[in-house]
């Protein structure tokens, strides 16, 4: 930090003079590959760098400017931009002018995601394209392809250990093959999301293994310490991440006698973003992968990228401005490129991230615990509540919408919210844990305990989606009663996911209705980390029952993806607007998008009636003469009472 705040007409004073100093530079940059058509890139390129500098430099010298070789940093820094620039390909060019154009682009209803692990789901890169056919009968436009990268045989936390984020896993293909991808995926209306893991690399990335020889440079750009005294203030406020299997926040290394700096496992070293040197060889690293042609880079744990002593180390104000420099610097070097934020902590810090320059997309946790809550008290009062005050979001920034991702299922509501509405939070959470868990009477749920930690009872979830639903225990008493509300409940989470502002995301499995996959037990790299119970393979029978209506798959494939049409068909239902409300029964779920079209959902096994009267007239601005439910095509008066079935869903439009 800074040793003090310089006024903003400073930094914009200096904020000028550094790109006039810089500009021969960069222009000679643009000289050496002397190309004839860059010339109009050229005027491009400063342009943006013109119209993004102030905030580049204010944030680079928030960050840097107490460091004597500050000036040096910049230069690197802006030099990396012109030369991502410069190699960029022109049909990527093409892009980025139209999404300058169109900044709002994911708002669209026609956007739908899919997210997958390309081994489990496909093989391997060419078996992802080859998966291009089911992907469009999906009707997704947006593939999030789990981290990709080379990494270590074992040790790679699922691929989010990277030893380097050039190179693509040769068991997955290559690097050439992924921008093929992007490619092909981009000619048929998909964009390609690939991770990017910046808050560590793995111990077998080659800063890391400079770091191992001993190299004080590469030391630099990990968090190293030769003793404990650092450690031992820093961890009381620290959060134990995976304190099963990675008790702890520092690693001890034998081979350089130094403790290290691991949030997440051992072997993922975190990287030390107060050294300007790692943001430029980071920021070479996304622009790289921007200029491979992925769209939308999800940012990995962001809440950590930043320490400072005497604090928890998540969420400082620090973060925030490495993001904003990147975004910014984004716009100048490959503005097509979008960041995704996933920051699963406390809603007011999820929010924190999302504005349109830094994470104008980003997961939403909070609709997604407050789904299972529900679905577990079948009483909707504490989402409507929850959501009514935490899912709005600034213009031109989106939520991406899910019931289930690779990660476990933290229950990560605002204890604030909770107690408003008379909930004591951390009863609440250990009610849900025993829940999901199964080990609560009645329970429907087959999920697992994933990494209870018994200093804070805290503990999270594990489990598919159809599981957590009831699929699994259904089968397993082969009970058609329960099967039948288990597909019920799976199709109505994502079914609101459909119909609520932002970017719906499938992880893919769940529109087959696949349970958890107890195999991981016997892989000894798997073993250890019950995640991996719901990161199933692809079963191709499974898969290829999706057309035959009379199995699960087939119901739920079918069922969603018609779903999936009818919101692509629906203009309405495009960006974030999204009005939460009571219904009147404390077990229908209520919201409205735009005013014109009122989603209503029976979170109960039994049915519900709600009176539609009351809620047209204080909820849908306009004189109503019918209702039509547009997943059924059934028409409703505004006046008559309603009937839900248990776990029904209704899209009710209003016709004047
Ligand atoms: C992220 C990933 C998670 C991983 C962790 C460390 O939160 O979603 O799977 O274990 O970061 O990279
Ligand atoms: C925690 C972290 C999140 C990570 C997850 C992995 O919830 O906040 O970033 O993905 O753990 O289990």
């Amino acid at each position: 930090m800074s040793p003090s705040t310089p006024d903003s007409g400073w930094l914009v004073e200096q904020a000028r003079l550094s790109l006039k100093r810089l500009t021969p530079h960069l222009a000679r940059l643009f000289a050496s590959v002397a190309s004839s058509d860059l010339t109009a890139d050229e005027a491009t390129f400063f342009t943006r760098l013109e119209a993004h500098i102030e905030p580049i430099f204010a944030a680079l010298y928030e960050l840097y400017g107490d460091q004597y070789d500050f000036f040096y940093h910049l230069e690197a820094i802006l030099t990396a931009a012109a030369e991502a620039y410069i190699t960029r390909a022109a049909d990527l060019k093409q892009l980025d002018i139209s999404r300058e154009a169109q900044p709002d682009w994911f708002q669209s209803e026609v956007m739908v995601g899919g997210v997958a692990y390309v081994d489990l789901f496909a093989g391997d890169l060419g078996g992802v394209r080859a998966s291009l056919p089911y992907f469009q009968e999906l009707g997704l436009t947006y593939l999030h392809l789990m981290p990709l990268f080379k990494t270590p045989a074992k040790n790679n936390d699922g691929g989010y250990a990277v030893s380097s984020f050039r190179e693509v896993n040769p068991n997955l293909g290559t690097m050439r093959e992924l921008a093929d991808l992007t490619r092909v995926f981009r000619a048929n209306g998909m964009s390609l999301v690939l991770d990017f893991v910046f808050n560590h690399t793995s111990d077998d990335h080659d800063w890391a293994k400079r770091a191992l020889t001993g190299d004080a440079e590469y030391q630099a750009y990990y968090l190293m310490y030769d003793d404990r005294v650092l450690p031992d203030q820093y961890e009381p406020r620290l959060r134990e991440i995976f304190p099963d299997q990675a008790p702890g926040s520092f690693t001890y290394r034998h081979d350089i006698n130094k403790w290290v700096w691991t949030t997440f496992y051992r072997f993922q070293w975190d990287l030390n973003y107060s050294n300007p040197a790692v943001f430029c060889a980071m920021l070479r690293e996304m622009l790289f992968l921007a200029n491979q042609g992925v769209e939308v880079l999800r940012l990995d744990a962001v809440p950590f990228i930043w320490k400072q002593i005497g604090t928890t180390c998540e969420n400082l104000p620090q973060a925030h401005t490495i993001i904003k420099a990147y975004n910014a610097l984004v716009q100048v070097a490959a503005p097509a490129l979008t960041f995704k934020s996933e920051a699963i902590v406390h809603p007011r810090d999820v929010r924190s991230y999302i504005t349109p320059d830094e994470c104008p997309v980003s997961y939403n946790p909070i609709m997604m615990v407050s789904l299972w809550d529900a679905l577990a008290t079948r009483d909707v009062r504490f989402m409507t509540h929850t959501l009514s005050k935490q899912f709005p979001l600034p213009p031109n920034t989106a939520w991406i919408n899910y019931i289930r991702s690779h990660d476990d299922i933290g229950w990560g509501f605002a204890d604030e919210d909770a107690a408003e509405i008379g909930i004591n939070g951390f009863d609440h959470r250990y009610f849900l844990n025993m829940f999901y868990t199964g080990r609560f009477p009645g329970s429907f749920a087959t999920g697992l305990p994933f990494n209870f930690n018994p200093k804070t009872q805290d503990m999270r979830i594990a489990g598919t989606a159809a599981s957590l639903a009831g699929l699994e225990q259904a089968q397993k008493k082969d009970d058609a009663q329960l099967r039948e509300f288990a597909i019920r409940r799976i199709i109505m989470l994502y079914t609101i996911v459909f119909s609520a502002g932002g970017i719906p995301l499938i992880y893919l499995g769940d529109e087959l209705g696949t349970v958890n996959d107890y195999g991981y037990r016997v892989n000894p790299d798997k073993a250890a980390d019950n995640r991996w119970v719901h990161r199933p393979y692809t079963d191709a029978t499974h898969m290829g029952n999706r057309h035959d209506l009379t199995t699960i798959e087939g119901r739920i494939f079918q069922t969603l993806r018609e779903r999936i049409f009818i919101r692509k068909r629906t203009p309405t239902l495009r960006d974030g607007e999204t009005t939460f409300f009571h219904t009147g029964s404390w077990h229908v779920f209520g919201f409205t998008r735009h005013r014109k079209i009122m989603v209503l959902a029976n979170f109960y096994e039994y049915a519900q009636t709600v009176d539609l009267k009351p809620l047209v007239s204080a909820e849908l601005y306009a004189p109503v003469s019918v209702l039509i439910d547009l997943l059924t095509g059934d028409d409703y008066k505004p006046d008559a009472a309603l009937t839900l079935e248990s776990y029904q869903i209704v899209w009710l439009e209003r016709r004047g």
